[in-house]
Formats: C-alpha cells, sequence, structure tokens
C-alpha cells in the first residue's frame, strides 16, 4: 500500500464504495504513474451479463464514483476506453491537478449509499425531489416514473415475473449459490443473506434449496418454490415505494455500448443524489436482461421453456415503456425507508486487493 500514491490513494479509498451488481467488484487498479492509473474491468459474460450491459454499467459507475471522488483531492478526470477482449474492459485514467476545482457535493455520500431492498413509504417524491434526479442523470436520458398503484402493480408484475424466472434456471443457480454470505450481515465481497430482503424462514429454505440444483429444481416444479421469495422480493416492495423509474433514451443517438455506460455513469449520479435527499432505491436488472434474450429469442438457459418465458416479459417490457430493453437501459424502484438504516449490507475489499499486480 506504500507504493500507491497519496492522491491516487485518497481517490480510490473513497471510489472503492461504488456500487456493483452482487458486490462483485470486478475492477483492479493499476497504477501507471503519480496521477494515472489503468481501471481494469473484468467481464463476467453470465447470463446477468446480457450482451456485456453489466460491465458496461459497471465501468459507467466506478468511472463516475472516480470523477466525483478526484474532485474531493482538487482533480479532474480524463478517461479513455484502451482495451477489451473478452475477460476485460480497460480504462485509462489521468487525474490533472485543477487548484480552483470545488468539490463535487456527491462526494459525501459516496459511502453512505445503499441498495435498500426492504418495502418504503408509499409518500410519493414531491416534484423537486424529481427535478434534482432528472438534473442528476443529465439530458441523454428521461427518467420515466410510474407511481399510481395501478402502474407500479404493473412494473411489480414485470419484475416478479423476472424473478421468478431467474429463481428456476440452473445458470443463475451457481451465481446466487457463490454471491450470497450466509454467515456475515456486513460482506466485504458477497451480498449478506440478511439484505435480502427475505424474513427468517424464508431465507432458511433458500439456503436449504440453494445446497444443489436438485433441492431447488424439485422445489420449484412440484412445490412453487419461488413464490415466497418472489412475494418478499418483488410483490410487497414493489408495491410498497414511492415510485418505479426507467431511464429511456428513445431516440438511440449511439451505439448500446455506449448508452449502458453512460447509464452506468448517469446511475451513481441518480442514486448519490437520491441519497443526500434521504431516498433509498433497489436496481432492477435482470427483468432488463430477461427482455433482451426475449427481444432477441436468443437462448440463455438449458432449462426447458424458459425461451417462451422471456419472450413474454419482452413483449410486457415493450408493453410498459413503449421501448424496447436498450432505450431503457436502467430500472428501480425509490423511496423513503420505513424504519432506520438496515443492520445488514455489503461492504467493500479492503484497496490492496483492488491493486492490479
Ligand atoms: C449495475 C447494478 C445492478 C444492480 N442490480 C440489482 C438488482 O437487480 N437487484 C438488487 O437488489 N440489487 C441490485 N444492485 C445492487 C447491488 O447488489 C449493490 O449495490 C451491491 O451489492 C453493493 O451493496 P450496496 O449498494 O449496499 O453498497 C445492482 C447494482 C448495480 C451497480
Amino acid at each position: 500500500m506504500s507504493d500507491i500514491p497519496e492522491v491516487l490513494k485518497s481517490i480510490l479509498e473513497l471510489a472503492r464504495w461504488a456500487p456493483s451488481g452482487d458486490n462483485l467488484q470486478p475492477w483492479r487498479f493499476e497504477i501507471l504513474g503519480e496521477d494515472r492509473l489503468r481501471l481494469h474491468i473484468r467481464r463476467e459474460n453470465d447470463v446477468y451479463d446480457f450482451g456485456g450491459a453489466a460491465t458496461r454499467t459497471t465501468s459507467g459507475v466506478m468511472l463516475e464514483t472516480l470523477r466525483i471522488a478526484a474532485s474531493s483531492q482538487a482533480r479532474g478526470m480524463k478517461w479513455v476506453l484502451a482495451f477489451e477482449d473478452p475477460a476485460a474492459l480497460k480504462f485509462e485514467i489521468d487525474f490533472p491537478l485543477l487548484p480552483s476545482l470545488a468539490q463535487d457535493p456527491l462526494a459525501a455520500w459516496i459511502k453512505q449509499r445503499s441498495v435498500d431492498r426492504r418495502p418504503y413509504r408509499m409518500q410519493a417524491l414531491t416534484e423537486a425531489e424529481k427535478q434534482a434526479l432528472q438534473s442528476a442523470v443529465g439530458p441523454m436520458f428521461q427518467i420515466r416514473w410510474f407511481e399510481t398503484f395501478a402502474e407500479k402493480w404493473a412494473i411489480t408484475r414485470l419484475n416478479a415475473r423476472a424473478t421468478w424466472l431467474r429463481l428456476t434456471i440452473p445458470e443463475t443457480f451457481a451465481i446466487h449459490q457463490r454471491i450470497i454470505d450466509w454467515d456475515n450481515r456486513l460482506s466485504p465481497d458477497r451480498v449478506p443473506a440478511t439484505a435480502v430482503g427475505l424474513d427468517p424462514m424464508t431465507r432458511q429454505l433458500m439456503r436449504w434449496a440453494l445446497g444443489n440444483w436438485a433441492r431447488a429444481s424439485f422445489l420449484n416444479h412440484y412445490l412453487a418454490g419461488p413464490l415466497m421469495p418472489v412475494i418478499e422480493m418483488d410483490v410487497l416492495p414493489g408495491l410498497r415505494c414511492a415510485a418505479h423509474f426507467a431511464f429511456t433514451c428513445p431516440q438511440a443517438l449511439t451505439s448500446r455500448d455506449e448508452i449502458f455506460l453512460a447509464a452506468g455513469q448517469a446511475l451513481q449520479r441518480f442514486w448519490l443524489t437520491a441519497a443526500s435527499l434521504g431516498l433509498v432505491m433497489q436496481p432492477a436488472f435482470a427483468t432488463l436482461a430477461f427482455a433482451y434474450y426475449g427481444e432477441r429469442a436468443r437462448s440463455f438457459s438449458t432449462e426447458p421453456g424458459t425461451a417462451s418465458k422471456a419472450t413474454a416479459i419482452a413483449q410486457e417490457f415493450n408493453l410498459r415503456f413503449g421501448l424496447g430493453s436498450e432505450q431503457a437501459p436502467f430500472l428501480g424502484r425509490i423511496g423513503r425507508q420505513v424504519v432506520a438504516p438496515p443492520s445488514s449490507r455489503s461492504t467493500r475489499r479492503e484497496l490492496s486487493e483492488l491493486i492490479y499486480r
């Protein structure tokens, strides 16, 4: 650690708190000089990466977090995507000294911001809050809000179908086995089971089912296995929130890759702004993934019958948003906490583990 220049160390100590899907933290930092680094983003190439979308979104989240964190050190930031292959994206980044640069006020929220998967208050967002969130995402994306009971129910049903599908295929089973931390309420490298939004009994059932695929498959086929998780993870929280939202970019001005990267940058500004307003949120990324497979009739599972389920999700996605999945590259729900912040959350790996050597 003593080999990391002080300025980079301060920036990275903050930026490592950026969120990533399943808390994978797929980033490694290669130090190139006093104020230069290479950011390596590992590609997962799994079902949840749907044509590289998650890798791009995560890259955007980290780039934006680095930019905000650098402002605390009176540093600007310039980045370029220097290299990509099936294993990783590599960005080269400079942090030039800009003595008169003011700290971005969002920097204060980088560590505090955390996903909240519980039900929220149903109190609507104010116009001022919606405007602040719209200006946070910038002109490339228009935020669409789904606020009435009927709208929330429609998006909740869509998300519930996606959750049902992801809980019944072997391709995501292995991912869930790997990323859930059953032993810790604060998990530095996974998602704590206690932060997933399940009550203790359903959590125990899920732990048993995740023991091996034969158990999960038996539950799914004979005992409606995903029913309770879907009710607890989608239906109740989906109705108990201020709104669902989608980032939309109806006129595709640029490539799919650029849209998801920009969506990641916008996401981090949106999420930090929400935190600064006392709001919490939860993404709904799996819905996007299955809409993508359904739109393209692309196979993603060995389990029979999954292709038609993804087609149905894609059709419903189009019905609700009036757009294809890459023109609505980020979805979630937002609101105010009912009680205190959750006592269980994902934390982060130490910076020393994130240095590329
Ligand atoms: C691109 C992206 C997609 C995500 N998708 C989901 C999701 O579909 N459902 C969910 O509950 N959390 C989702 N998350 C939240 C992450 O699991 C969470 O941010 C991560 O575990 C770190 O935890 P923290 O936000 O509490 O720091 C997503 C986060 C990111 C950045």
